[in-house]
């Protein structure tokens, strides 16, 4: 059967509350829903285990694990693979990399939860997962989506900066500007009323035009 005929192709988007699942993972099964309770998750899914990008990929992951708990972010793999791959992987990655995966990775063998998140884009693969990366907020909101294809690994430093983007413009009221960083200017919320706008000219921000100001945090 087509995959483009079934309505799992619905894929969900920014704003969405995140589908809740139940799933056998390498840490034992988890409910979703209580895997996210008081913390932002990152749910990431790789094609197939012991393939060489995904090796490189979920490998960092476990080196930027302390990282992702500083910053309050539980993470969760997914591929379409046997709960006895996933643990043999996981060993053989500790074996050849020195490091552990201690992050649950999610046995998705029915493809359900696949199916749930949009992870399986049939004109890339009918079988496999596409490297998904979904950010999922403490109110179980998804943020911020990103989905790359089966040949083309991820960018650990663009998905630090973009969890810190996201957490800092929670905390702070602010917009990030292109290629924000840790340290950089934010661009404060451009005026919504005339008197606002005529209050903005007379501020010390750093300015292009009213619309467009910036501040130190
Ligand atoms: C890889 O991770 O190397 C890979 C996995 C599936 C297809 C192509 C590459």
């Amino acid at each position: 059967m087509e995959l483009e005929n079934n309505n799992w192709t619905v894929i969900p988007r920014i704003g969405d509350m995140a589908p809740d699942f139940e799933a056998v993972t390498t840490t034992g099964k988890l409910k979703f829903s209580e895997y996210n309770k008081d913390k932002w998750v990152i749910l990431f899914s790789h094609p197939a285990d012991f393939t060489p990008v995904c090796t490189t990929e979920l490998s960092e992951f476990a080196h930027q694990q302390d990282y992702f708990t500083e910053q309050n972010t539980k993470l969760i793999g997914l591929s379409i693979d046997s709960i006895h791959s996933h643990i043999a992987w996981v060993h053989n990655v500790k074996e050849k990399l020195g490091v552990l995966m201690e992050f649950p990775i999610i046995a998705d063998i029915d493809m359900h939860v696949a199916k749930l998140y949009g992870m399986l884009q049939p004109g890339e693969s009918q079988t496999a997962a596409v490297r998904a990366v979904f950010f999922i907020d403490p109110k179980g909101k998804i943020r911020l989506i990103m989905y790359y294809p089966l040949n083309v690994g991820r960018n650990m430093d663009e998905i630090k900066r973009a969890l810190l983007a996201l957490q800092t413009s929670d905390a702070n009221k602010c917009a990030m500007p292109l290629n924000w960083n840790l340290g950089d200017s934010v661009i404060v919320p451009p005026p919504t009323t005339v008197d606002a706008m005529l209050e903005r000219e007379k501020s010390n921000y750093d300015m292009v035009d009213f619309y467009l100001a910036k501040k130190q945090l």
